[in-house]
């Protein structure tokens, strides 16, 4: 059976996305589904291409567990192609990968991260903390933990259930 392919987008990939790749990940092969789950990240933006996420980025996965791993790489247009759900961290990437998508059915793929927390309210957005201190890393990692545990939960429901 396919896997469902999972796209985590922020503006540089350096910061955000990569973190929810992480996160996700970790998620997903605790609870026993890397085979029938697979995650990536990309960035809007291709400033940072090639590199290895930001140390404060790590440096907060480190000390809950989780290592992020891997190099910054720009979203292209085969991304909306391969992947099924595309999530965005604010509403920028959004409009930004909106803009990108050849078709309706493509656009469709793209959703807030957020989205998939019960207990996000009406703020659906995980602020960009790359100009922030060490305290915005931290709530981004909160923000991104609960929107991943939902998102997991989300998968089991209605992808996987068989
Ligand atoms: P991210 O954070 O989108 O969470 O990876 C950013 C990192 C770098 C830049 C912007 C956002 N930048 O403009 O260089």
């Amino acid at each position: 059976m396919e896997p469902v392919r999972i796209l985590f987008v922020c503006l540089g990939n350096i910061c955000r996305s990569p973190t929810a790749e992480a996160v996700m990940r970790h998620h997903v092969n605790r609870a026993g589904l890397g085979d029938r789950i697979e995650v990536d990240s990309a960035g809007i933006g291709g400033w940072h291409v090639g590199e290895p996420a930001d140390e404060r980025a790590r440096a907060e996965a480190r000390r809950r567990g989780i290592d992020i791993t891997g190099r910054a790489r720009q979203f292209h247009p085969g991304d909306f192609e391969w992947f099924d759900l595309i999530l965005a961290m604010d509403r920028q990437n959004l409009t930004d990968l909106h803009d990108r998508a050849p078709t309706v059915a493509h656009r469709s793929k793209a959703r807030l991260l957020r989205e998939f927390d019960p207990d996000a309210g009406g703020d659906l957005e995980v602020p960009d903390p790359y100009y922030g201190g060490s305290r915005g890393f931290s709530t981004m990692f909160d923000q991104i933990e609960a929107a991943c545990r939902g998102l997991l939960g989300h998968l089991r429901a209605e992808r996987l259930a068989s």
